[in-house]
């Protein structure tokens, strides 16, 4: 993509693994399954279905088919078209803007991917598994089997009342909860508990908030002790060495998850190794964006795009027989309305935009190095969106089957956060022993890969824009707003140490650096721009240009696509973005749809 005269394709499906290549990478992995996670799984997983269907994929076209028409990077494609400068320009820049907020913790998690390949490669997996197997066998040796009779009847009761307790739980609004824990806290500091409780509680609203949880916590504790009571009765009827197996087994997977734990706090709360390997991670984007290799990318695509599929379905096959499986298909595959949070609807909707790469003009970009010609030959514009979001979905839905089967054989909560995916996986990857190590190194090696084919995607947007349009160099621009990327990120890399300055946003903002850049890019500048990009391609963009971008599409096809992109696509955003400014109340409507 580097040379001087505007870089091509080498072909149509060059075009799509380019493309994909752009849309696989964290966002599948790592991302979608944390903030299913957090979002309470099925249902959420529906809604994000929906709107990549009606959403993602017309919009996918409409950058796609801006690029072509345009043949320039998203600042200069509008102009192209429209033959003089107009505000249409503006959704360029904030494009510009946005890869650069989503690019500076994008090496954050990257860089931890690095660090892990790196850790496998030394064989992190191989030593929390003989340290975990040893301990266990002495915890098998020399425990009272009464002790243990007690720990699995606990583990039992735990996963059996699970569901049910959550459900409670979640009776209640998040301020309920919130409101006892801030009581508590006042107390627990407090000279004089009584009176500080008395203090809080002349607020009539948290009055009722906090006695209202403190009588749904004790109608959980009750039925937590019920399933107690059951488990006991269950597991005092096993034979002593069905007992001594189990506990080890137990045991065994308790340290592993404690190993793992571990060595995900050592990689996120230490802010230099984080700042390191983003700044590595940085320094292999920006000589790949500047030294023009993307075609050698484009290539090694093809090989390492299918190999990590692979190994996604091997790691499904390998759930599949793990304890928590059905636990886990429950999770991902059944809606259930009642786990769904107040913001999972803008949550499903930003990760739509961010897992294909839209509404900062990356397409755009992509599209411009395709020849500017209609769709003869090929599978077509829309042809080619529908491919590029099915490999992508697909390869995000796999990761779920992937990851929560291993979460729920080990006992973690689905809602970890975004160390999810290198929490779950090193956790098989120990207990399988050996092998796992193989596994864990090629498993993090092809996400590193894959966030490479991304990111490179997000710098080239940020630097053909001063290349296009400000006459820079490729390599002074790349050098120049590579490095500043990586100064903006470092905040992100030391958000989660505690010795930083700024991790002190997480008390008081229930977020820190790092969440705050995740989630306000992909959730709020990814659809303002992916709105404003289906308005000009629907209702602004020259009908003979669009036309001639849409020639040879059969009409049903373009039919449906005119009526997503002008109606359908732009409405949806815009009630979701309202609805969280509180304008609009869809959560009420779809709960209420959900049963
Ligand atoms: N889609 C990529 C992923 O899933 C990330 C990405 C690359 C991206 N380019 C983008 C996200 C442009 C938003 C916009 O990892």
């Amino acid at each position: 993509m580097a040379g001087t005269s505007r870089a091509q394709w080498g072909s149509r499906l060059g075009f799509i693994l380019a493309a994909s290549g752009s849309a696989v990478g964290l966002g599948n992995v790592w991302r979608f399954p944390y903030v299913t996670g957090d979002n309470g799984g099925g249902y959420f997983i529906l809604i994000y279905l929906v709107c990549i269907a009606l959403v993602g994929i017309p919009i996918l076209a409409a950058e796609i088919m801006i690029g072509r028409a345009g043949q320039k990077q998203p600042v200069g494609a509008f102009a192209a078209i429209e033959g003089r400068r107009t505000l249409w320009g503006g959704v360029g820049w904030l494009g510009v803007i946005a890869g650069f907020v989503i690019l500076s913790f994008y090496i954050v998690v990257a860089g931890w991917s690095m660090d892990y390949t790196l850790k496998s490669v030394v064989g992190f997996t191989n030593g929390i598994h003989k340290s975990a197997s040893i301990e266990a066998a002495q915890f098998r040796g020399q425990a009272p089997v009464e002790e243990m009779r007690e720990m699995l009847a606990e583990r039992k009761a735990d996963e059996t009342s699970r569901s049910e307790t959550s459900a409670m739980r979640r009776a209640l609004a998040p301020k309920t909860w919130r409101d006892l824990d801030r009581m508590r806290s006042a107390i627990e500091g407090a000279v004089d508990p009584s009176a500080a409780r008395a203090r809080l509680m002349t607020d009539d609203e948290v009055l009722a908030n906090v006695e209202a949880a403190e009588r749904k916590e004790a109608a959980i504790e009750a039925v937590r002790a019920e399933h107690l009571e059951r488990a006991r009765v269950e597991i005092a009827a096993l034979t002593e060495n069905d007992v001594l197996e189990r506990a080890e087994d137990t045991k065994r997977r308790d340290l592993i998850a404690e190993g793992v734990g571990a060595a995900f706090g050592a990689t996120a709360s230490d802010g230099w190794t984080s700042a390191f390997w983003s700044l590595l991670f940085m320094l292999m984007t920006i000589l790949i964006v500047a030294g023009g290799v993307a075609e050698g990318i484009e290539r090694a695509c093809r090989v390492l795009l299918p190999a990590l599929l692979v190994l996604i379905l091997v790691m499904v096959v390998y759930g599949f027989f793990q304890p928590g499986f059905a636990a886990a298909a429950e999770f991902v595959l059944r809606p259930d309305a009642s786990r769904l949070l107040p913001s999972s609807v803008l949550e499903a909707l930003g990760q739509a935009f961010f897992t294909l790469s839209l509404g900062m003009g990356a397409m755009i970009t992509y599209g411009s190095y395709q020849r500017a010609e209609a769709n003869r030959a090929g599978p077509g514009l829309i042809g080619e969106s529908v491919a590029i979001a099915g490999i992508d979905t697909l390869i995000a839905l796999l990761a779920c089957l992937m990851i929560f089967p291993i979460i729920f054989s080990f006992g973690q909560a689905p809602a970890a956060g975004p160390g999810l995916v290198f929490i779950s996986m090193p956790l098989a990857f120990a207990e399988i022993g050996a092998g796992g190590m193989l596994l864990a190194i090629l498993f993090f090696g092809l996400l590193f890969f894959a966030a490479l084919t991304s990111s490179i995607s997000l710098l080239e947007v940020i630097v053909s824009y001063f290349i296009d349009e400000r006459d820079w160099s490729r390599t002074k621009a790349t050098w120049i707003l590579g490095l500043v990327v990586l100064a903006f990120g470092l905040p992100s890399a030391f958000s989660m140490d505690p010795g930083f300055v700024m991790s002190g946003w997480e008390p008081s903002y229930g977020a820190n650096f790092f969440d705050v850049m995740d989630h306000l890019s992909s959730n709020w500048m990814l659809p303002a721009g992916g709105l404003l990009i289906a308005i000009y391609a629907g209702w602004f963009m020259p009908k003979r240009v669009r036309d001639a971008q849409l020639d040879g599409l059969g009409a049903p096809i373009l039919l449906g696509w005119l009526l997503l992109v002008r109606f359908v696509a732009p409405a949806l955003v815009i009630a979701v973005l309202l609805q969280k400014v509180g304008i609009l109340n869809i959560d009420d409507l779809l709960i209420g749809l959900g049963g």
